[in-house]
């Protein structure tokens, strides 16, 4: 081998070898945050109620895990984290009410909007409250999607 050609294969090598280790350390100083959802449910009420959500057909119109019916197309807001913004008894009381929409209004049409499920039995009712409280959303992205909101609408870098 040339000296020449030698040279050239060490300079290959050792970039090789300095870009597996950049992305070994980049992996263990910024790990991926992996998914900000998450339920504080004890694994029998998440039983429960996935089973009284699936009977329900609320997939038709939500996402949830990011599952949802594909066939449907009703512009309904995503369940994730929403025990986050909501408690327990408001989930309740719109559940148990026979006109959803005079707890949150509505701009679509009938066979589109939040449809009420008063007719349910009340356990079941009471098992869907508690799951949906139950689902969070970690605060780091919460606070990532405020700070990315704040940027687009004013331009700004967010203040630390
Ligand atoms: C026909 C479509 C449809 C089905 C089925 C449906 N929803 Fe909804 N849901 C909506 C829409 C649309 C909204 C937004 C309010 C509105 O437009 O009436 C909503 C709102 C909600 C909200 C309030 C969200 C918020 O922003 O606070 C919750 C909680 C909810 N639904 C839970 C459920 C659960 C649990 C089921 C099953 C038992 C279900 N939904 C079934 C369409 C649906």
């Amino acid at each position: 081998m040339r000296s020449g050609e030698k040279n050239i294969y060490i300079i290959i090598a050792v970039l090789v070898i300095g870009m597996i280790s950049y992305r070994g350390y980049q992996e263990i100083t910024d790990p991926d945050p992996g998914i900000p959802y998450y339920t504080t449910a004890s694994p029998e009420l998440k039983q429960t109620a996935d089973k009284i959500y699936k009977d329900n057909k609320c997939s038709d119109c939500h996402s949830l895990w990011m599952i949802r019916n594909m066939m449907a197309s009703v512009p309904a807001p995503p369940l994730d984290g929403i025990g986050d913004i909501r408690n327990e008894q408001w989930f309740y009381d719109y559940l148990s009410s026979e006109n959803p929409q005079t707890i949150l209004p509505t701009r679509l049409n009938a066979t589109y909007k939040m449809p009420s499920y008063a007719h349910l039995p009340e356990q079941d009712r009471r098992t869907l409250a508690a799951y949906l409280a139950s689902l969070k959303v970690e605060d780091w992205y919460l606070e990532e999607t405020k700070k990315r909101e704040y940027e687009k609408l004013t331009g700004k870098k967010y203040p630390q």
